[in-house]
């Protein structure tokens, strides 16, 4: 099979290396991809928002199939593109799409079929937004209903930090993405993440994962695309799976497919874990990332296979094989990030990690320089991400690469997994370490 994989960052070097392992792949293409893309697939420059341009790149080159990675190809249509083109393409279409870039839709979708998720209400005025702030009081959720690159989204602490969100976001900040914002109950609980693929109709649960947006440590300072991110997130028993995909999953597959827009793709919901159940926070189309990094490190045989059942409407009884190890992705960025950050530094010592097994580079913003070397070329450049049969040894392996790396213009959290590895230590000391005698 000739592949195609549109996108250039640590979700697509960690899908070109897990669809690079499979016999089917014969050829592999990327565009744009990155430094690291390059040791796998020809890299190409496309603009992978323009379907017709992806269409005509595929005829040229006899592609069999393409795996959309980011989001913006896909609110573009251009999935749609491709199918109407009789190509097989990884990703929904503009319509299902929605799910992930209208949270106005999303909330209307869950209220419909009665997946739980926080009260809601949209606004497209500003005095009627705050009039409901100003009724529900802080802390509350101010986001802006279009894409906004994950920075549209203010979990307000008071009333005024709420309606400064509101001004921000219907004063034109995120251009027509805030045109319209959803307002709404602040949940608590912890965070997760939880993927699944789908046909249109026949769905098949992947793995779990956690992130940490926020750039500092201690989950502290500005949301990012995400800094770190582990597998399994041990707060998701196959109870709560079973739970997530019975109350939301399955009804708003069942519901797309009735609106005549069945989603094809990789649906990636985020959960808030609350004490009343797992409630919805977000729909995203797509792989999460770093997330999508994490969890290759476990996909195993029937990753490819699965993909392209997904988008061919025949994913009835595929199966995948994932590891039982947890995985740990830990990213370098450039320091300055999500703020303004220099580019074109060359980053050395990556070739020393290359033939462990358990530990891969996965690269996101770097190109390749004049001399072969590694450059940074991008807010997150690498994601290092490792394995282990517990989350503390896939966590010291991919600290102890970090060490490895030589680019003084990075920075990276120490402390990914932390809540995690706090409960996976306090469960190893309350384990027994030889088995206690039964009393006669
Ligand atoms: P989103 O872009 O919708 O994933 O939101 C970004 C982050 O904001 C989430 O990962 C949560 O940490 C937080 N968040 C979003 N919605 C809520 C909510 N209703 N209650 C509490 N936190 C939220
Ligand atoms: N890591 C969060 C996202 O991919 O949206």
């Amino acid at each position: 099979m000739k592949i195609l994989i549109l996108g250039g960052g640590g979700r697509e070097h960690a899908l070109a290396w897990a669809v690079s392992k499979s016999d089917q792949c014969e050829e592999l293409w990327c565009a744009p991809g990155n430094a690291g893309i390059a040791d796998l697939a020809t890299c190409v420059e496309l603009d992978v928002e323009n379907g017709d341009a992806v269409v005509a790149f595929c005829r040229e080159k006899a592609i069999d199939f393409v795996i959309i990675g980011p989001e913006a190809p896909l609110a573009a249509g251009v999935a749609s593109i491709l199918r109407a083109a009789k190509i097989p393409a990884f990703g929904p279409s503009i319509e299902a799409s929605k799910l992930e870039s209208s949270k106005t839709f999303t909330k209307e979708i869950c209220d419909k079929v009665g997946a739980p998720t926080a009260e809601w209400m949209s606004f497209k005025k500003a005095d009627k937004a705050k009039n409901y702030i100003r009724a529900h009081g802080a802390p509350i959720v101010i986001k802006a209903d279009g894409l906004a690159a994950g920075k549209g989204v203010v979990v307000a602490q008071s009333v005024e930090e709420a309606e400064a969100a509101v001004d921000d976001m219907l004063g034109g900040k995120f251009g027509k993405a805030g045109a319209e914002v959803v307002i709404e109950d602040c949940l608590e609980g912890e965070e997760a993440s939880f993927f699944v693929l789908c046909d249109g109709e026949v769905t098949l649960p992947l793995i779990t994962a956690q992130d940490h947006k926020r750039v500092g440590e201690g989950d502290t300072g500005p949301n990012t695309g995400g800094m770190g991110a582990y597998t399994p997130a041990p707060m998701m028993t196959p109870g709560t799976i079973n739970q997530v995909m019975r109350e939301i999953i399955n009804p708003v597959v069942k519901e797309m497919k009735k609106r005549g827009s069945p989603f094809k793709g990789v649906l990636y919901a985020g959960l808030m874990l609350t004490k009343k159940g797992p409630k919805l926070i977000e729909f995203n189309v797509r792989f999460g990332d770093p997330e999508c990094q994490a969890l290759m490190m476990r996909a195993g045989g029937g990753f490819l296979d699965a993909l392209y059942a997904t988008a061919t409407g025949d994913l009835l009884g595929k199966k995948i094989h994932w590891s039982k190890d947890h995985a740990m992705t830990v990213v370098i960025a450039a320091k300055g990030y999500p703020g303004a950050y220099e580019k074109g530094e060359p980053i050395s010592g990556l070739d020393d990690l290359k033939g462990d097994p358990d530990v891969m580079v996965f690269h996101a913003g770097t190109k390749p320089g004049l001399m072969g070397e590694v450059m940074s070329n991008g807010g997150r450049v690498l994601n290092v991400t490792a394995r282990g049969a517990t989350l503390q040894i896939a966590r010291d392996r991919a600290y102890a690469a970090i060490e490895k790396i030589d680019w003084p213009g990075g920075f990276y959290r120490q402390d990914i997994g932390w809540r995690a590895l706090a409960n996976e230590s306090t469960a190893s000391a309350r384990r027994p370490l030889w088995p206690r005698r039964r009393k006669r």
